[in-house]
């Protein structure tokens, strides 16, 4: 069942964001390090296309250091486009922002006015976490369900950089059916979006793929692994009690304990989607949309 989430709060038109970006010299974007292309949202990059634009891969403690590193120069290829991975849970250098941010935006250096700079991001990225890091206290509030942060702050980092948080603004727009299980896994997307268990099963076959060893350490499961996602969550299942009355497995709390070690970094450093393989999904999506419209056509 693909996941569509489009909550009344966060619904801003099109035509609200490009209001809202018009004066903003450089936009943030802030993505998941362990899902960058998932978790960037293609009307931002359509809205905001003349705007010189800083892409933190964020949670990049969580996330495999290869991919990150493929993800990077991804974007550092993109015209006008920086990108930096960081851990905004640890202090982050507001100074090295600011840096970024002027580079990104010379002909503003030394102008009269401050530089405005607008951060963005989908739900759950860091982007409060981010913030409170950047002004050095709690100011902002964190938490665990999609979507906290509701009201805009103008954040001068210095006398001449305003930092600009409009929630609302960015939802995720899931239009590739990966993406979806990979915001879900996340914790991007509101609970009532999805269903635990296929989220749980297409985790497990993207790790099963590329990080077994991990897997089978994590839940102390003995070789040979069993290759189908479902047998993994079968087994992981029994191995950590989860079970029904009967000595039947429990699907929905196994699948839980397995989103969850994944949200909290369990299973060490993982990624879920290559540059490779999400342009591979995107090619994938556009053929399925093509041969869609041409059965409609008369
Ligand atoms: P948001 O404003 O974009 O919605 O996200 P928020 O800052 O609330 O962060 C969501 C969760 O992600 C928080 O965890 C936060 O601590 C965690 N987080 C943010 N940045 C990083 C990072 O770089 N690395 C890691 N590992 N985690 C990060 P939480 O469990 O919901 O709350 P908390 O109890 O940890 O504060």
């Amino acid at each position: 069942m693909p996941i569509q989430w489009f909550p009344g709060h966060m619904h801003l038109t099109r035509q609200a964001i490009g209001e809202r970006i018009k004066g903003i010299d450089v936009v943030i974007e802030l993505l998941d390090a362990r899902l960058p292309g998932s978790s960037e949202n293609p009307l931002l990059n359509e809205l905001t296309r003349a705007k010189p634009k800083l892409k933190l891969l964020n949670k990049q403690d969580l996330a495999d250091i290869g991919v990150t590193e493929q993800w990077l120069a991804h974007y550092n290829a993109r015209p006008e486009t920086k990108a930096m991975a960081i851990d905004a849970s640890n202090a982050l250098s507001a100074k090295k922002l600011i840096d970024m941010c002027r580079a990104l935006a010379p002909s503003r250096v030394g102008m009269a006015k401050p530089l405005r700079v607008l951060v963005c991001g989908i739900p759950n990225v860091g982007k409060s976490t981010l913030i409170n890091s950047l002004m050095n206290k709690r100011a902002a509030k964190t938490g665990d369900e999609a979507g906290i942060t509701r009201t805009e702050q103008r954040i001068a980092l210095a006398r001449d950089f305003h930092l600009y948080d409009t929630p609302g603004v960015l939802w995720p727009r899931i239009s590739l059916e990966k993406s979806g299980y990979n915001l879900a896994a996340s914790g991007a997307v509101g609970r009532n979006a999805y269903d635990d268990q296929e989220v749980a099963l297409e985790l497990l076959g993207y790790l099963v793929q590329h990080y077994a060893q991990r897997l089978a350490a994590r839940y102390d499961i003995a070789q040979p692994e069993p290759e189908a996602p479902e047998d993994w969550l079968e087994n992981i299942a029994r191995q950590r009690g989860a079970l029904q009355s009967g000595g039947r497995i429990d699907p929905q709390k196994a699948s839980e304990l397995v989103i969850g070690d994944f949200r909290h970094g369990e299973f060490g450093r993982v990624s879920l989607e290559t540059p490779e393989e999400f342009g591979a999904w995107q090619a994938q999506q556009k053929l399925a949309d093509e041969a869609r419209a041409s059965r409609k056509r008369p």
